[in-house]
């Protein structure tokens, strides 16, 4: 299922049939030097499994990014329902290949989910968690309009938290 279209990219529903495509981003581990350990097969399929899920419980969850000019799926990005400090928001989260970093990918799909975070799933701030050395994600963020509100810790690591509210 189409979630949001922008002028270079289609979010969809992932579906199994995309574990290659996904693994490609999440299975490296440059791209994933700031999780605790790049994805093993087994991990991507948990990972499409989980946001299949929450599609069905909150209607919204992180979504394919499909390139227009391609067909090919090049990451995720989308909506994900996270507890920070005991308080439940919507966090946006993003995933490029790393053969295609540096393109604006990330940066136009994050702001689709930001208007789309307010205009259809009426959220009263959207977030991002942030490791502060994450640099590239960090300037995602800032592009796609959230500033640095707060920290929290997260498997006792710091992380920033990006917020942005609705526009008035
Ligand atoms: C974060 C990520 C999704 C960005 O994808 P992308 O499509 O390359 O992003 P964009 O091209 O839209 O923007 C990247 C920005 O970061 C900047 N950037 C890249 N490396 C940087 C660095 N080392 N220091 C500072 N800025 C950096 C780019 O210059 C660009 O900003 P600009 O347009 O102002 O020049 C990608 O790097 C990725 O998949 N990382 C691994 C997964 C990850 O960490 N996800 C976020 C978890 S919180």
């Amino acid at each position: 299922m189409t979630v949001l279209e922008t002028e270079r990219l289609v979010l969809r529903h992932m579906e199994p049939e995309d574990a290659d495509a996904l693994a490609a981003a999440l299975s490296d581990p440059v791209a994933m030097q700031y999780y605790p350990h790049a994805f093993s097969r087994e991990e991507v399929a948990q990972w499409i499994e989980r946001w299949m899920a929450s599609y069905d419980a909150n209607a919204y969850g992180l979504y394919a990014i499909v390139l227009r000019k391609t067909g090919k799926v090049i990451g995720d990005c989308g909506h994900a329902l996270q507890d920070v400090d005991g308080k439940r928001e919507i966090e946006i989260g993003y995933h490029v290949c790393r053969d295609l970093w540096g393109q604006g990918y990330a940066t136009e799909a994050a702001r689709a989910c930001v208007a789309y975070g307010f205009e259809t799933l009426c959220a009263p701030r959207l977030i991002s968690l942030i490791r502060p050395e994450n640099f590239p994600s960090r300037r995602v963020a800032e592009k796609a309009g959230m500033s640095i509100v707060g920290e929290t810790v997260r498997k006792d690591i710091l992380h920033f938290v990006y917020a942005i509210s609705p526009p008035a």
